[in-house]
């Protein structure tokens, strides 16, 4: 498999409407995020849920960059799940999303999980939950793949926060940002729950505090 050939404007150009277009242009443009998914998934056919999918990004990409696997993206954002599904219904129907509620309605699922930029909406309590959650979901060969700001002292975790909170004023995101993971809890959960991996910055050409977690069953 390989995305080196990726057109970003035509991934881009698949979503209705011009802000849509325009923030998953400047997305696939800018974040790191979804080739460093790719790299991730590439050695697994397991098929994917992705908690928090937003507009469906994760899933496009992965499809266009030659993912064969079933996915399901959930969001308990009911505006951005329309918008994946009208992308969807005309440039890859098999591509499944569905408005729903980490805290309280994951499905059944046994394959990979991503989990990308949705901790900082829960609590830590929930927070646990969704990580317990996620990697009971994990088969063998699956993966479960986290990307998540870090909470440290310095100015990259400042400038993340801050960008969290633009997105809730300019009314992008429909909750607010509570609270930031620690590497070494989100280790010490997953690892508890039977799954072995790495996390480590992801900063790319980005002014983030993001990492990326990769784990799979031990
Ligand atoms: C920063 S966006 C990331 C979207 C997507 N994962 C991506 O990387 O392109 C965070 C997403 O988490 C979703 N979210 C936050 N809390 C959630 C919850 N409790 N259940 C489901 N989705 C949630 C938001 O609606 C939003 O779409």
């Amino acid at each position: 498999m390989s995305n080196t050939t990726l057109d970003i404007w035509q991934l881009a150009a698949r979503f209705p409407g011009n802000h849509a277009r325009y923030y998953a242009w400047c997305k696939f443009a800018t974040d790191p995020l979804y080739a460093a998914v790719f790299t991730a998934l590439t050695d697994t056919t397991a098929p994917l849920l992705d908690i928090g999918c937003g507009m469906g990004l994760c899933s496009f990409y992965l499809r266009e960059s030659g993912c064969k696997f079933p996915m399901r993206g959930l969001d308990f954002d009911a505006k951005k799940i329309a918008i994946a599904r009208k992308a969807a219904a005309v440039h890859a129907p098999d591509l499944v999303f569905e408005t729903s509620d980490a805290r309280t309605d994951l499905p059944a699922h046994s394959g990979s999980v991503t989990i990308l930029d949705i901790l900082q909406y829960l609590d830590p309590a929930a927070q646990t939950t969704l990580l317990r959650e996620a990697a009971a979901r994990i088969a063998p060969g699956g993966k479960l793949v986290i990307r998540t700001g870090i909470e440290d002292p310095g100015w990259r975790f400042t400038l993340t926060k801050l960008t969290d909170w633009f997105g809730v004023l300019c009314f992008w995101m429909k909750s607010k940002p509570i609270s930031y993971p620690r590497p070494e809890e989100l280790t010490a959960t997953l690892e508890a729950s039977g799954l072995r991996g790495t996390i480590r910055p992801m900063w790319g050409r980005t002014p983030f505090n993001n990492w990326l977690a990769v784990f799979e069953r031990a």
